[in-house]
């Protein structure tokens, strides 16, 4: 079967997808500079499996070192998950940002180009939408303007990405438009870990649960949403994870460059989403109400049908799923892989 390297294999999403492809009979190698992530997360993820992940600790950006993982492996395919991702972040250092996101990039498309490497799937996100398009989104949707350099440089690497693919014409290239991952693997053995305190939601409901946060702010509820709170498409990480395995069945059997939204097409606001997780885990959660936090949008959700159609891909977890299964994480690692 064939192997797949996943660039940034040991973080959240790559963790869940590492577990579904090895399950799917894939073989799995992963580079991970671990700056946002551990390897413990791949120990977890082969005592799931049962099977083994080959993993290499090093700077996508160095090039030299990712040639020795190209050289010392027959890639069929990559997921380049390698990124940095904290919008507020990015607004800050954004040159690390550019640098780090589109050097990541390019390293991996040279290699690819030198080693013979024909199928890429690329971690893109709902943001590329950008503040113009209407919801639901749909990927023939022109890219939008963004509000930070995160979003930019998933711009940017998309049309990266497809330049490459016009150009190489043996080239495959995945563009998946992820909404809002949450949840966790089943097991409770792998999850999300951000470091320091949570830009996104549910993490942050997560370890107000177990006790790390005193309380939830709320952002915002005078937006033009049904309960005034902002409205997104969280996705399942295990569906997300699925629907990877899809992407690289598809590269493997198509060329040029093809987008995908990989969302449920269902939107829920801040405000169903604790009411859920209140429910769900039998507790409560502590919050107020406060200001909108810059550059949210009122509703973002994907219009999924072309991944329906074309990879034969949908979501099968429920918003209930989610709220336990992060829960399930949080409580049997309250402080994350530590
Ligand atoms: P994550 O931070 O958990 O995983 C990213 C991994 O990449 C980490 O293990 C990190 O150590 C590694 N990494 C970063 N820069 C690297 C470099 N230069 N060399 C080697 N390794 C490097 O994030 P995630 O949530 O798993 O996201 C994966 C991808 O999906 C990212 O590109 C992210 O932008 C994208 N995405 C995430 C979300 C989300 O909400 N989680 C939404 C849309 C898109
Ligand atoms: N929220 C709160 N309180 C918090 C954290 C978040 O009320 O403490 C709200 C936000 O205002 C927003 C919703 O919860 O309305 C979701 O916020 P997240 O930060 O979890 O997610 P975003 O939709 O803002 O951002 C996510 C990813 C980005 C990506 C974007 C668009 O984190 O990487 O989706 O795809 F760019």
């Amino acid at each position: 079967m064939s192997k797949i390297l996943l660039a940034g294999g040991a973080g959240y999403i790559g963790s869940h997808t590492a577990v579904e492809l090895l399950n799917a009979g894939y073989e799995v190698v992963t580079a991970d500079n671990y700056s946002n992530s551990c390897p413990e997360a791949l120990k977890r993820v082969e005592k799931i499996t049962g099977k083994q992940i080959k993993a290499y600790e090093l700077d996508i950006k160095d090039i030299k070192a990712l040639e020795n993982v190209f050289e010392e492996n027959d890639i069929d395919s990559v997921i380049h998950f390698a990124g940095l991702k904290a919008v507020g972040e990015s607004v800050e250092k954004p040159v690390l940002y550019y640098r780090n996101n589109i050097d990541t990039t390019l390293s991996l498309l040279e290699c690819m180009e030198k080693y013979k490497v024909r199928n890429i799937i690329f971690s893109s996100s709902a943001t590329v939408y950008g503040e113009e398009n209407p919801v639901p989104y749909t990927e023939q949707m022109k890219r939008g303007t963004c509000t930070n350099p995160y979003g930019w440089t998933k711009v940017m690497m998309e049309q990266i990405l497809e330049d490459a693919a016009k150009a190489q014409k043996e080239l495959s290239v995945v563009l998946l438009r992820y909404f809002n991952p949450i949840g966790a693997h089943p097991s409770g053995m792998i999850g999300e870990d951000p470091q320091g305190i949570p830009n996104n939601l549910m993490p942050f409901v997560a370890q107000v649960a177990v006790g790390r946060r005193e309380k939830l702010t709320i952002f915002g509820k005078d937006y033009d949403t049904p309960d005034g709170t902002c409205r997104r498409d969280y996705i399942h990480v295990v569906d997300l994870a699925k629907g990877h395995v899809k992407a690289i069945e598809y590269a493997q059997k198509n060329k040029g460059t093809e987008v995908f939204n990989l969302g449920t097409g269902t939107p829920y606001s801040v405000a169903e989403i604790v009411d859920t997780f209140e429910r769900v885990n039998e507790m409560k959660i502590n919050h107020v109400y406060g200001e909108r936090r810059a550059g949210d949008l009122p509703e973002s959700y994907a219009n999924a049908d072309k991944a329906l159609e074309i990879l034969g891909w949908k979501t099968e977890k429920t918003l209930e799923d989610m709220c336990r299964d992060t829960w399930n994480w949080q409580k049997n690692n309250p402080n994350g892989y530590k």
